[in-house]
């Protein structure tokens, strides 16, 4: 049962609704509340006066026990024994499921993520978009969405025309085989910084014969695309994240023109210097470009195409596109777009924008030389992080599968755990901590669990009726709030939220661990206690698994 729900139901109050019932910061006041604030407009009266006179019309029954009205807030304590026995039981029904819901039935979301570039380095300033959007493709499913995970690959442009003309130059195709991404990356740098005028227009050149269909320049083309895509799948195996589509910019190329047209017969282009744009002054921004002076297209030309693409292909309930908040201008444009081409549906789309995430040594130049590959964080940190276990326990089996596990699972959670539009600093040493708001934290807390759960043999039964402690009753109240974090989670675009969730949930089971005993314990408070215990279990491991993050059983 939802409890949030519950109670705006029984108040029947205009203007309350569950997402208006809180949960206070401390349980003294009461279990859930009510500001009364916002209905100060709607009745036009003080919000003191309004949680007396909903207080007084209030008739508590099995559910809430009591209700008070302070300071313009209504309280509510609950009935802990009803609370206990009905969460408790609803996740023994649903086990995993548990938080999933249904309200996403018959409903698509494509969400547009990580979108790497061909050749150029998969390196840390991806990790976001990586895995936020990962974990939001993983929570919509929860909710029951048809998800559909797009990598909107960067595989179009003249730099394809100077990798070539490089590789002619000073590759070979050994090397290239041997080195992969690394080999093409330095060969695209080498051009840089050194490539003159005659090379710049031979790379020129053969961009045109990519285009014009050549079959040698498409063929090296399709191999560099095809040896950047194995190296970032294997990563994407280490994030647990995966993608129903690989359709890149590229894909869009013979898309476009009819969306100029479009535009055209919509009066929606204007000539500007030879290019072609369309004017959004009227909106306080720069024009958006449709075509160069040249001819050429331009990204925005080819997310135009990919919208009415995707609305078209999937008919989207929405489209996300989880991207650095550094293109902000880009999406506002090309949305504003869309809607002055009328379609309705440009409203859906939604820029999932997210901040930068460095390195503590500031190392996170994409000067050449200076990058940070995201395939060097990983290794460090999982390496790292089987120093921390080793240390801790040495004695434990498959040191090196956990070590991933916890690795891996640092690397996510250090991305994930803040606010996304905040700028982040990755610290090895933080995200590694056992004490800290880390995934460590939360893996730890579940192999706790689950070795008291080993331990005890016996099969979870629920006590009939079982008073719950303050400690017990923390935990309860934390487990219930699970499936409304995650439908927050998916409304906000903010895995953080449960990321947040787990630690709190964590650090409630851990405090009931060290406060309650457990295995020595007798009768009811014992078989509450292990069902208490295999919840939270189940429900943390739940909530690490919506972020992409495995739980070792031992630790
Ligand atoms: N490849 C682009 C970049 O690295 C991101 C693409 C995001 N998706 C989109 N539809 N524009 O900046």
């Amino acid at each position: 049962m939802d409890y949030r729900e519950y109670i705006a139901k029984k108040l029947n109050t205009e203007g309350v609704t569950a997402a208006d019932v809180a949960l206070p910061p401390n349980s003294e006041m009461g279990d859930y509340a009510l500001p009364c604030f916002k209905l100060a407009k709607i009745f036009r009266k003080s919000p003191v006066q309004i949680a007396e006179d909903l207080k007084n019309s209030f008739v508590c029954d099995s559910v809430i026990d009591e209700v008070s009205a302070v300071n313009g807030y209504l309280n509510f304590k609950v009935n802990k024994v009803g609370l206990a026995k009905s969460v408790l039981s609803e996740i023994f029904k649903e086990r995993e499921k548990y938080g999933s819901s249904d309200e996403g039935n018959g409903k698509t979301v494509c969400i547009d993520y990580s979108s790497v570039n061909i050749a150029k380095p998969f390196h840390i300033g991806h990790l976001s978009t990586t895995v936020i959007g990962g974990s939001l493709y993983k929570i919509y499913k929860f909710l029951g969405y048809n998800a559909v995970g797009i990598n909107h690959l960067g595989d179009y442009g003249t730099q394809f025309g100077k990798l070539i003309c490089a590789y002619k130059k000073w590759g070979d195709r050994a090397t290239v085989e041997k080195g992969g991404i690394h080999a093409i990356n330095e060969l695209y740098v080498r051009f840089n910084e050194q490539a003159d005028e005659s090379m710049q227009a031979e790379a020129r050149e053969y961009f045109r014969l990519i285009e014009s269909g050549d079959r040698e320049a498409n063929e090296l083309f399709e191999w560099f695309k095809s040896l950047t895509l194995e190296y970032v799948k294997g990563i994407y195996d280490k994030l647990n994240v995966s993608f129903d589509s690989y359709a890149g910019e590229r894909f869009y190329t013979d898309k476009m023109q009819p969306v100029i047209d479009e535009l055209r017969a919509d009066n929606l282009l204007k000539e500007s210097e030879g290019a072609q744009i369309v004017d959004l002054e009227k909106y306080g921004m720069p024009p958006c470009l449709i075509l160069r002076s040249d001819g050429a297209s331009l990204y925005a030309t080819r997310d135009l195409a990919a919208a009415i693409y995707r609305k078209n292909t999937y008919d989207f309930y929405k489209c996300l596109y989880v991207v650095a908040y550094q293109q902000n201008l880009h999406f506002k444009q090309f949305f504003k777009v869309l809607e002055l081409m009328g379609k309705p549906w440009a409203k859906d789309l939604v820029h999932v924008a997210y901040g930068m995430v460095s390195l503590e040594d500031g190392a996170m130049s994409t000067r050449k030389g200076k990058v940070v590959w995201l395939e060097d964080v990983i290794n460090k940190c999982v390496e790292k992080a089987y120093a921390v276990i080793d240390e801790k326990n040495s004695a434990l089996e498959n040191k090196e599968r956990i070590a991933e596990l916890v690795g891996l699972g640092a690397v996510i959670f250090g991305a994930l755990y803040n606010n996304k539009i905040k700028d982040v600093t990755f610290s090895y040493d933080k995200v590694l901590s056992f004490e800290g708001e880390t995934s460590v934290y939360v893996q730890y807390t579940c192999a706790r669990a689950n070795s008291v759960l080993q331990k005890s043999g016996a099969k979870i039964q629920l006590p009939p009726e079982y008073m719950p402690n303050n400690a017990e009753f923390e935990v309860i109240k934390a487990l219930a709030a699970f499936p409304e974090t995650v439908r927050d989670a998916g409304e906000k675009y903010e895995p953080s939220l449960i990321a947040r969730y787990a630690v709190d949930l964590a650090q409630k089971y851990n405090k009931f661990y060290i406060d309650c005993k457990i295995l020595t314990a007798e009768g009811d408070a014992r078989d509450f206690r292990l069902a208490l215990t295999s919840a939270a279990h189940t429900v943390l491991k739940t909530a690490l698994s919506l972020l992409g993050i495995g739980a070792p059983e031992k630790m």
